[in-house]
């Protein structure tokens, strides 16, 4: 990986994902791409950035071309809620977008990754200790792009010889950038609740248990699934990943061992609600430790603990620029 493209690098992966590439290779040779036209300051100050619809096949070769890259990282996604709201736009984007990249990586000799979800599973999956290889019969339309999606990689694969890695990632916590609307979103406006109103009103019963994940476990795993050797990589394109499993009660007990008047209610979500209750409890991610030495760092005090001193001083930040603002 010398040279690396990244779409949706102004979600929630992507702000923090090119960041750490960044570092790691060269803030020169990560080109960020989003679609908004005002992203992040970071994101533009420390390497460059240019705006691409991952509909549209010539402005992204254009871009792999004229910045001669060789990494394809592929974040641009609409997450379970909005999806289930607009479903047409879901498969334009997920699957357009996927089939697109694809197609610039086969013709430009690229790798690619690929960002999968526990979305790939429903009914019918056993979504206790959910295996590796298991019924995958995906009921809301954002599991089935990204179940078609692992698919369409595998064919790039084994038809073109597209070196193409992803991972079923769970909800994922960060205090950066929030998450544009999927099932697991809680899990992170609960801290944002806890610290500005000592309350919050959940969408999803107490006890729906989910996989969930922070942040820099997530990028740790991307970045060392990229480097591994490609020939242990059986189950390349779709490694269950997992860190912890909690529910909205039990989460709302850990803040409370620092936030001890915190407070939730509920005010549950049919739409969301059914969405969670088809994904998995909790996965079984031990075919990911085998083939590449995948290793949570995070579990659930880690987590509570980061995030409320890492969002208290962004949001005390933004309440002084907030301030000294005419
Ligand atoms: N966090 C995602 C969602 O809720 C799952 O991949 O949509």
């Amino acid at each position: 990986m010398k040279r690396l493209l990244i779409t949706g690098a102004t979600g929630q992966i992507g702000s923090e994902l090119t960041i750490a590439l960044r570092r790691a290779y060269g803030e020169a040779n990560v080109i960020a791409a989003g679609h908004r036209r005002q992203p992040d300051a970071d994101l533009v100050q420390s390497g460059p950035y240019c705006t691409i619809d991952v509909r549209d096949a010539d402005c992204l070769q254009e871009a792999v071309r004229r910045y001669r890259i060789d990494t394809i990282f592929h974040l641009a996604s609409v997450l379970s809620a909005v999806a289930e709201q607009k479903p047409q736009l879901a498969w334009e984007i997920n699957m357009g977008g996927l089939h697109k990249v694809l197609e610039a990586a086969r013709q430009f000799g690229c790798a690619v990754f690929f960002p999968s979800s526990i979305g790939v599973f429903g009914p019918g999956t056993p979504l206790e200790n959910t295996p590796q290889v298991t019924v995958q019969r995906p009921n809301t339309i954002y599991g089935i792009t990204k179940l078609a999606g692992e698919l369409l990689c595998d064919y790039y694969h084994h038809r073109f010889g597209v070196d193409i890695r992803g991972l079923r990632l769970p909800g994922l916590i960060s205090y950066k950038t929030p998450p544009g609307g999927g099932t697991t979103d809680y899990a992170v406006e609960i801290f944002y609740g806890a610290l500005t109103e000592g309350r919050y009103c959940c969408f999803l019963k107490g006890n729906t248990r989910l996989d969930m994940m922070y942040m820099p476990d997530a990028i740790r795993a991307v970045m060392v699934l990229m480097e591994a050797g490609g020939k242990n990589l059986i189950h390349r394109n779709a490694y269950n990943v997992t860190a912890m499993s909690f529910t909205p009660e039990e989460l709302a007990a850990q803040i409370r061992r620092s936030i001890p008047d915190f407070t939730m209610d509920y005010d549950v979500d049919p739409v969301r609600q059914a969405i969670a209750d088809s994904w998995p409890r909790y996965m079984d991610d031990s075919t990911a430790r085998a083939e590449w030495g995948w290793e949570p760092h995070f579990d659930i005090v880690a987590t509570t603990r980061e995030m409320l001193a890492h969002l208290a001083v962004k949001l005390a930040r933004q309440k002084e620029d907030h301030n000294v603002t005419p």
